[in-house]
């Protein structure tokens, strides 16, 4: 049964769970050119702490748990964790979040402890300009992290583009060629100013209804509505008839998808972020180090979805923004 039902009559099915907010990478509308991190290890859940909260929220409801980070393969151990996660008896998904830098070592492993998805980001096909959207990334080695997670059997594998205005928005038709070509998904998203960087991203712009256009125009005679899984996210996913590729949005700016939120998000400290575009958030750390019960534990997550808000403000506040960066809340 789930107890997760906020104000809004909304149903919390997904979590999202950074497991570190370190990243290899500097993707431009994620993090500054000199973002530090200051967290101290001892503020970091453990493994087992981490186990213990995805736990209970199981118990509550929730179906689905993301991985994300910063890039949550850096994190030290993280197979334990993927391990620990996959005897959680009510978990239907265990997905992971990454740029895939370290996939192509990891991947068999992970599929081994139940990690049966994948979302990639893969913002260029071309070297240079991928190096320069990373600020250091190398697209051969996350193209091998791509090929090992297909070949590992997870299911969907899901390419993230963050569509910007003149930096990639000529190679949308060729990241669709790409994913046809694999059989995996695409989603193209509008960048979201969430963080410092992501403020700045929104300059480049570039709207889900231009994007729809350009796909319209190559594929419009095959494409259709693909079904959707109870626990899926914001996109909206449409099939390429002929292929294995479904193709969606995630357009936060030009279309607020709020009332069908079905997710919170639990930062590498412990926080519950309760909206990615709004600073409302309830501390669990000091709960579960706390001698207290399951039974207490699911009190505080209950009163805490019921202060989930209503809805971000990208389009029209910016004085209502999250200031956290993306890279400390995993997107
Ligand atoms: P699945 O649907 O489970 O595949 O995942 P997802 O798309 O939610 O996760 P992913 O980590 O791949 O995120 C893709 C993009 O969606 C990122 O830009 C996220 O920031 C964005 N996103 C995820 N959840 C939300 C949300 O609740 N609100 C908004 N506005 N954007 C979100
Ligand atoms: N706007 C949109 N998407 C973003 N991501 C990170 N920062 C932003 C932003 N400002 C996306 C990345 C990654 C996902 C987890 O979050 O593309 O794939
Ligand atoms: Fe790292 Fe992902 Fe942020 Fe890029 S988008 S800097 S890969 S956390």
């Amino acid at each position: 049964m789930n107890m997760l039902i906020d104000p809004f009559n909304r149903h919390i099915t997904y979590l999202r769970v950074s497991v570190t907010d370190h990243c290899n990478l500097r993707c431009l509308y994620c993090r500054e050119e000199d973002h530090k991190i200051f967290t101290k290890r001892s503020e970091v859940l453990s493994f087992e702490e981490i186990e213990r909260i995805v736990r209970i929220f199981s118990e509550l409801g929730v179906k689905k748990v993301r991985l994300t980070g910063g890039e949550p393969l850096l994190r030290k151990g993280i197979l334990y964790l993927t391990k620990l996660l996959g005897e959680i008896p009510g978990l239907q998904d265990i997905a992971l979040s990454t740029n895939a830098h370290l996939l192509s070592s990891f991947a068999p492993a992970l599929k081994k402890h139940g990690v049966n998805q994948v979302n990639v980001s893969l913002d260029s096909l071309d070297d240079r300009r991928f190096r320069d959207i990373t600020r250091g990334g190398d697209l051969t080695t996350t193209v091998k992290g791509i090929d090992a997670a297909i070949e590992s059997g997870m299911k969907p594998v899901k390419l993230n583009m963050v569509v910007m205005r003149g930096v990639n928005d000529d190679e949308i038709e060729a990241m669709v060629e790409f994913s046809i070509h694999r059989g995996i998904d695409i989603r193209f998203i509008e960048t979201m100013p969430v963080g410092f960087a992501g403020i700045e991203s929104v300059n480049h712009h570039y709207s889900e209804q231009e994007i729809l256009d350009r796909i319209y125009k190559k594929y419009g005679d095959r494409l259709m509505n693909a079904t959707r899984n109870k626990t899926d996210g914001p996109a909206k996913a449409l099939f390429i008839r002929g292929t294995n590729t479904n193709l969606a949005t995630i357009s936060a700016v030009s279309n607020n998808f709020c009332n069908d939120c079905n997710r919170v998000r639990l930062t590498t400290k412990g926080d519950l972020i309760l909206c990615l575009g709004q600073e409302d958030s309830v501390s669990l750390r000091d709960a579960v180090r706390s001698s207290m019960s399951d039974d207490e534990m699911k009190e505080i997550i209950i009163n805490a979805i019921n202060k989930k808000p209503e809805k971000h403000f990208f389009d029209s506040v910016i004085d209502n923004i999250s200031h956290r960066q993306m890279v400390e809340i995993g997107g």
